[in-house]
């Protein structure tokens, strides 16, 4: 275990990613939490983040001296450098110039950080403050035109600093930094990989379980999907899972999710759907606000998913998709605290009498889902399924939500991702839809006037869904997209491309 100490910098997931890379297990804890309990944890090595105070300033995110006598290496990083070098009786101070972006470094090839690594290599900066006077025992190992220590070691102690950012891409050769690190100085066997996360999570899931009974939400999504197939394989027909499908699913979904979990599907577990499209569409009548809609949705698929329950009784454990990122951003792990605004359809529901709580994939990014999804066996099309909203095509629909309209979107969506998959660029473009909007036009076809629906297409390339841009699809795809529409959909005779980033837009609509 490597344990990346999180100060609040903005690459810190990116750190813990790319140790994984290594195939070095690793979690991020807080810079506040306690350091007995990081020590229980015997960690092989600590990694310290960026972050974006000045070290020296009253209240600035800091950390014990104790830290670095635990006989376990660190490696700094920018803040992480600093912070080290002003603990250990060095000197950090304001720079006269900011250094930022990519910046060649010159760098010591005899320092262990930097075996195999060019002498001088592009790395990526970003820093006011620097390290202007080394602490005592360290030498300085790398520089760059405007920082006289670019990295610094004490190699008796352990202890590395480094004021650049190797987990960022655009340092070519950080991966190779942190692999030096965590393989050759901390001494890592590198042995944490993806077959050996399902066989370990399934022998830990069998004795958790025993002969108890286990529930499980199913939506079709990538991780939900990843959790019941791993606990499948656990505990099987112990299993049982429940699909509500509320009518607000993409064109086929819910029979394709059928086809995968269900009694004709590819595994051992008692699989429930629920067609409760009626219900939904009847609640939502009328209703054309937003935040409305989305409640509605919510409250209604927990009434659903807790008469189930009712129906199957008292289970031992309850499955949740939780991801590591949701762990992170909940606050419960680093120290970046942005409380997510969407919760997930069927957030936790405190209504189902259940003892304990599974989430076998808590500790795994988004990337690791998808690899144990594949390990697994799971068919690629929902592995690499793109995010779809809990509130479905409720939110995909301005204004109120018909069934007429769920239609309309809905074939309009299929023919859209049918053509991007056929222009092979369904991989490339992280999220994209067809939305109905709720405007209706005059159009002519034929020889008649036509008064009907504007569908609007929606493209985006994003890594973290906070902030994304438009995606440059080519116009032949839009122009072949939009006649088929309006050929194939009845009732949609304009359809509109969306080329709003986010911020100021937002990815759905709604
Ligand atoms: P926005 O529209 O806020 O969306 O830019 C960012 C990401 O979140 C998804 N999204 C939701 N997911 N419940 C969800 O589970 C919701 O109410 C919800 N609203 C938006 C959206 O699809 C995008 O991936």
């Amino acid at each position: 275990l490597v344990v990346v100490i999180d100060f609040g910098g903005q690459y810190n997931q990116l750190v813990a990613r790319r140790v994984r890379e290594c195939n070095v297990y690793c979690e991020i804890y807080s810079y506040k939490t306690d350091l007995n309990k990081i020590k229980a944890m015997n960690p092989k090595g600590i990694i310290l983040t960026g972050g974006p105070a000045s070290c020296y300033e009253p209240g600035a995110a800091t950390c014990s001296e104790d830290l670095f006598h635990l006989g376990v290496p660190v490696l700094g990083l920018c803040y992480g450098a600093q912070l080290m070098t002003h603990v250990l009786g060095g000197k950090v101070e304001r720079a006269a110039v900011r250094e930022y972006g990519k910046t060649e470094v010159k760098v010591d090839r005899s320092s262990k950080l930097f075996s195999d690594v060019s002498e001088n290599t592009i790395c990526w900066m970003s820093h006011f403050d620097y390290i202007s006077k080394l602490a005592p025992g360290f030498r300085a190992v790398a520089t760059t035109a405007n920082c006289p220590v670019a990295a610094a070691e004490c190699v008796e102690r352990g202890l590395y600093a480094i004021q650049f950012h190797p987990e960022v891409l655009h340092t070519v050769e950080g991966s190779k930094m942190l692999y030096n690190f965590v393989r050759n100085i901390c001494g890592c066997c590198g042995d944490w990989k993806m077959d050996s996360f399902v066989e370990e999570s399934i022998k830990a899931i069998r004795e958790k379980v025993g002969n108890g009974k286990v529930l499980c939400a199913l939506s079709g999504g990538v991780d939900s999907s990843v959790a019941a197939v791993l606990l499948s394989k656990a505990v099987g027909e112990q299993l049982t899972c429940v699909f509500v499908d509320h009518g607000l699913l993409r064109k086929n979904e819910g029979d394709e999710v059928e086809a995968v979990f269900g009694p004709n599907g590819n595994y051992d577990l008692h699989f429930i759907r629920v067609n409760a499209q009626e219900r939904f569409y009847s609640k939502l009548a009328g209703v054309s606000e937003p935040e409305h809609k989305r409640k509605i949705i919510g409250e209604e698929f927990i009434r659903v998913f807790e008469e189930e329950a009712k129906k199957i009784g008292a289970v031992d454990f309850l499955v949740q998709g939780t991801i590591y990122p949701d762990v992170v951003e909940s606050g419960l792990g680093g120290e970046s605290a942005v409380i997510k605004s969407h919760h997930n359809v069927g957030g936790l529901p405190d209504y189902v009498d259940f003892k304990e709580i599974i989430e076998p994939l808590r500790n795994l990014f988004k990337d690791e889902v998808r690899k144990v999804g594949l390990e697994l066996g799971i068919p690629e099309h929902l592995v690499f399924r793109q995010p779809f909203p809990g509130p479905g095509l409720g939110i995909r629909i301005i204004g109120e939500v018909t069934a007429e309209k769920v239609k309309i979107v809905q074939d309009a969506d299929a023919i859209y991702r049918e053509e991007i998959a056929n222009a092979g660029l369904d991989r490339e473009i992280n999220q994209y839809f067809a939305a109905l909007t709720n405007m209706r036009s005059v159009g002519v076809m034929g020889d008649e006037r036509t008064y009907d629906y504007a569908i609007a297409l929606r493209a985006v390339k994003t890594i973290d869904f906070m902030t994304a841009e438009s995606a440059q699809i080519p116009y032949e795809v839009l122009q072949k997209v939009t006649s088929r529409i309006i050929n194939e959909v009845s009732h949609v005779n304009r359809v509109m491309y969306d080329i709003t980033s986010k911020p100021p837009g937002t990815i759905e609509f709604e």
